[in-house]
């Protein structure tokens, strides 16, 4: 190569290299408005960013990895937790936790239902941009949970789901319980997301250790509100209709409602629901 051939050279790749940054930029350009669900950007949603911003929730929490990582990542937290917990949460976190025990963790801001409602529809517009599967699973930030630390026992780590004894592929494709098992793992949302299977461990949702039998005791107990008459048929009604009969405790529900979502009757399949029975049926 002689030296105008080298001059060409560099600037033939240049041009190319150019070309290619241009083209890929203006790409990711045109796909902005489709994976940001820009037709779904509100005045809701927009004041909700407000209040994110005057309340300086950045400061503490992260969106898209974004922020401090003093307390976990709020990207997916509307799809892993809800309207009715965050509007909940928002309006007094100390019922959450217990401020004796951990001191305060997130200061009550002293928002109006208002803007409370649009901040919840902004982290709702927010868990929906599609990230092209990031983040891979939910955020932990050490030190912190998903989900509230109140009646965590002493000394106990954050609440991971205790391991499940696998079986082979040929029993998981027949066996209810390991069908359930796994749409427990995976529904959306997943039900790992606010419930341990760790005796005493608290997340959004009570520990889910030894329910079959807790769910045998709450039928025959005076103060039950539901329908069942059975621990199955409890198991049933506690995922179609959560707020038929609510779990005790303030960070559970509010005025008879529950804080796990009501939607799971329209989202799984009648036979999903009858593996999820089947799966909590054997915590005795
Ligand atoms: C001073 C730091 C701080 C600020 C400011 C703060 N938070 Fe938090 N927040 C926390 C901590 C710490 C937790 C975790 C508490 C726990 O583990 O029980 C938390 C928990 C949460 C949760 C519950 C998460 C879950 O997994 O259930 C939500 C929702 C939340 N914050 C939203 C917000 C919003 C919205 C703002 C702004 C209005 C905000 N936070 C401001 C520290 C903060
Ligand atoms: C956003 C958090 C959340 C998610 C997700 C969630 N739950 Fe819940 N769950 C709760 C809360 C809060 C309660 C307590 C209030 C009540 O009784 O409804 C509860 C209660 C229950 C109970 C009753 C427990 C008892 O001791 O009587 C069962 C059973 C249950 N959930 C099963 C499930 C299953 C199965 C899934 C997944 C399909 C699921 N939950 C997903 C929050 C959640």
């Amino acid at each position: 190569m002689n030296k105008r051939q080298a001059r060409l050279f560099a600037i033939g790749s240049t041009v190319v290299a150019a070309l290619a940054f241009l083209g890929l930029t203006i790409d990711s350009h045109r796909q902005f408005p489709k994976l940001t669900n820009a037709q779904n950007i509100t005045v809701a949603v927009t004041h909700g960013k407000d209040v994110w911003h005057k309340n300086n929730c950045i400061n503490c929490h992260t969106l898209f990895g974004e922020g401090a990582y003093y307390a976990p990542d709020l990207t997916k937290i509307a799809q892993h937790r809800g309207a009715a917990y965050l509007h909940a949460y928002l309006k007094d976190p100390s019922k959450f936790y217990d401020e004796q025990r951990h001191r305060r963790l997130m200061p009550k801001q002293d928002m109006t239902d208002v803007e409370i409602a649009d901040l919840v529809s902004f982290l709702d517009w927010v868990s929906k941009v599609d990230n092209q599967g990031w983040p891979p699973r939910p955020i932990l930030v050490t030190g912190a949970v998903i989900g509230p630390m109140g009646a965590r026992p002493a000394g106990q780590a954050a609440a991971v789901p205790a391991p499940l004894p696998r079986l082979a592929p040929a029993v998981v494709d027949k066996d209810p319980i390991a069908l359930g098992e796994a749409v427990f793992r995976t529904s959306a949302p997943a039900c790992t997301a606010c419930h341990s299977l760790v005796p005493g461990a608290q997340m959004a949702g009570p520990s889910l250790a030894g329910v079959a039998t807790r769910a045998q005791q709450t039928v025959g107990s005076a103060g039950y509100k539901g329908q069942a008459k059975d621990a199955a048929a409890y198991l049933r009604e506690s995922i179609v209709q959560p707020s038929a009969h609510t779990v005790a405790g303030a960070m559970y529900s509010a005025s008879g409602v529950s804080f796990m979502p009501a939607t799971y009757d329209k989202d799984l399949t009648p036979d999903q629901i009858a593996q999820l029975v089947a799966y909590l049926a054997t915590f005795k």
